[in-house]
């Protein structure tokens, strides 16, 4: 009975943590969605405070969640990939924010998405769609 019980309480947790990690996945497309919207509003300081948030969800959802498995069922550790968005677009992005330099903005948040996009292509989620970058 014990065992029962302690092997539906992991279930529900595992399912629980999957459901924390598509919700903070979702958030970090509306927060993207937002930076972007604020940039071209020209509210430099908000979209690079909006773009930090999106960080975080991305972030957070990894953290909780670090291996998935890949096609071919093949256990795949995704914070190496983390590693490389953070340093990759998601520095040139802050860098155009904080520069307020519309033009590099533009390219710096096409190549983010593509990157994210890139991470869910490993896990064989390429099916995952994302809202274009206006
Ligand atoms: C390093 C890997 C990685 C990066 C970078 C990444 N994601 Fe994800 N994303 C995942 C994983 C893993 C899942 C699947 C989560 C799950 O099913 O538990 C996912 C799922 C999603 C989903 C679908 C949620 C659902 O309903 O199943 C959306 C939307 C999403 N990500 C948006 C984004 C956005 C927007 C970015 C960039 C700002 C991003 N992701 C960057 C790994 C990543």
């Amino acid at each position: 009975m014990k065992r029962i019980i302690l092997l539906s309480t992991s279930i529900a947790l595992a399912s629980c943590a999957s459901f924390i990690n598509t919700h903070r996945m979702h958030a970090a497309q509306t927060k993207l969605q937002a930076a972007r919207k604020l940039q071209q509003g020209g509210q430099w300081d908000a979209a690079l405070e909006m773009a930090e948030r999106m960080h975080s969800s991305v972030a957070k959802s990894i953290e909780t969640a670090p291996t998935h498995k890949g096609p071919g069922g093949i256990l795949v550790d995704i914070r190496p990939l983390l590693t490389g968005w953070e340093t990759g677009p998601f520095a040139s992005l802050k860098s155009a924010l904080q520069k307020h330099d519309s033009h590099s903005a533009t390219s710096a948040f096409a190549s983010l998405r593509q990157q994210c996009m890139n991470c869910h292509a490993v896990i064989g989620k390429a099916d995952i769609k994302l809202q274009e970058i206006p």
